[in-house]
């Protein structure tokens, strides 16, 4: 048998493009008709299914990251970020997995609940939380608050009947170089207390002459998108030197560093991305030195990647609408999605690749920017993509690594309402969320 009876679609000619584990689901496969399959779903079939544009989510891809955490950190305690998707599902695939969870509001804190998650396995995060969000969190016993203002202090002491563990959030002043929206450990930002600060001493010493506060351990996250380990061992030597000056100066030992998330991920393939053995290397490494030389007892290390669990678990559906070649310009392909459903490109640069997802994608091919439907010239998915030269509008096109910060970070813009999330599963699809319908949006609109 030759690999043509096996693929006949193959007679039209050309190989199979490779789709780059790096950048897609491990199970990810071309089907004898040339379809793109994940999970044992084709994705042309769920397209047909659910409409477009689509969110999928691959729930064996979410599972095997946090089973790699767990594999490569078996002494840390692994929080998943809600921030960068969270459902019901979501929570409960997480923590089954052994995860703790970061939630930061209390819209994320209301999911994670209504999944069970045991509120002493959640941490609640933010620069902001309002007073109602402290109390509601207080209210279900939630396991630390993470604190990031004066302010806080004096409100957790007064809602808390019971000592509420507490960590501190630091900014160690380490720099990433990353995107400016993104980088939250260099000093003179809006997170936290500058290390070395009076403003740190001062929360120290707030926090342990509270009664009501158990003050659990110092919390930094320098940022997102981080495939250099370097800055994370940096930012513990910078940790545990200010660990061991609180012991020194208040007599308070603290048991938990946790370092925060932000491990990258490879969008397209090539591109750098976290490499877990390394990081936990530098972890040991730079633990070991630091709390040598301080005598500072080994804290549990917590982290909190968000990204890294859940990104190359996404792929988004669109279906092509038009094909407009500009005459001594770019071909444009516009999609039934765009800036609203993935606001990364406008907001950060982020740069994606997209295959035709219906057939196999040999032949001539062309070079293409994909364009979304709302009315921003800058509303552009991709550039410079290569599909096939004979596309046609009713296509569709799938765009991987769209698991995090897509659906958290969408928006209703132009009236076009928000995907469905669509879970694939050994052969099988359930949907997680619903699409956002005009109903939907008409119903938040009460002003006659
Ligand atoms: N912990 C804290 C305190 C955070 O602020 C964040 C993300 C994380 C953990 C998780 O970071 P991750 O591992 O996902 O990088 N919308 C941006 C990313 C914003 C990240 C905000 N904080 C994006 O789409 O690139």
């Amino acid at each position: 048998m030759t690999l043509l009876d096996i693929f006949p679609s193959l007679r039209s000619g050309g190989m199979l493009p490779r789709l780059d584990p790096s950048v897609w689901p491990r199970e990810t496969h071309y089907d004898a008709d040339g379809r793109i399959t994940v999970g044992g779903v084709a994705l042309a079939d769920i397209a047909d299914q659910y409409g477009t544009p689509t969110y999928i989510l691959d729930e064996t891809e979410v599972r095997s990251r946090c089973q790699a955490y767990r594999r490569q950190f078996p002494d840390a305690e692994v929080l998943y970020a809600g921030k960068a998707l969270l459902t019901r599902a979501v929570a409960e695939w997480v923590t089954e997995e052994g995860l703790s969870l970061d939630v930061c509001s209390a819209g994320e804190l209301a999911v994670a609940l209504s999944s069970w998650v045991n509120p002493q396995r959640i941490m609640l995060h933010g620069n902001g939380k309002p007073f109602a969000e402290l109390e509601t969190a207080i209210n279900c016993g939630i396991g630390r608050v993470v604190i990031d203002s004066l302010t806080e202090i004096t409100l957790l002491s007064a809602l808390a009947s019971t000592p509420q563990r507490v960590l501190l959030r630091v900014c160690p002043d380490v720099d990433v170089h990353g995107h400016p929206a993104v980088r939250t450990g260099v000093a003179d930002q809006k997170f936290g207390f500058t290390i070395g600060s009076h403003a740190l001493s001062e929360a120290v010493e707030r926090i342990v002459r509270q009664p009501n506060l158990e003050f659990a351990g110092l919390h930094c996250h320098i940022g997102s998108q981080i495939y250099d380990t370097f800055p994370y061992g940096e930012a513990i030597r910078r940790m545990i030197g200010e660990m061991a000056r609180i012991r020194d100066d208040y007599g308070v030992t603290l048991g938990t560093l946790d370092i925060g998330g932000g491990h990258a991920v490879a969008y397209r393939p090539g591109d750098a991305e976290m490499n877990l053995a390394e990081l936990a290397d530098i972890i040991e490494d730079s633990l070991d030195a630091a709390c040598a030389r301080y005598a500072f007892p080994r804290p549990t290390i917590a982290m909190e990647p968000g990204r890294a669990i859940v990104a190359r678990a996404g792929i988004t559906l669109y279906r092509v609408l038009s094909i407009k070649h500009v005459e001594g310009g770019h071909t444009f392909v516009t999609v039934d999605g765009g800036m609203s459903d993935n606001p990364r490109v406008t907001l950060y640069g982020a740069r994606y690749e997209a295959v035709v997802a219906n057939r196999h994608p040999t032949g001539p091919h062309m070079t293409a920017n994909i364009a979304g439907r709302y009315c921003e010239a800058g509303d552009i998915l991709a550039t410079d993509v290569r599909l096939p030269a004979d596309l046609r509008p009713g296509e569709v096109l799938a765009m991987p690594c769209t698991g995090a910060y897509h659906h958290s970070l969408s928006s209703s813009y132009n009236g076009v309402g928000r995907p469905p999330i669509i879970a694939v599963r050994d052969g099988s699809t359930r949907e997680l969320v619903r699409r956002e319908t005009i109903e939907d949006l008409m119903r938040r609109d009460i002003g006659h």
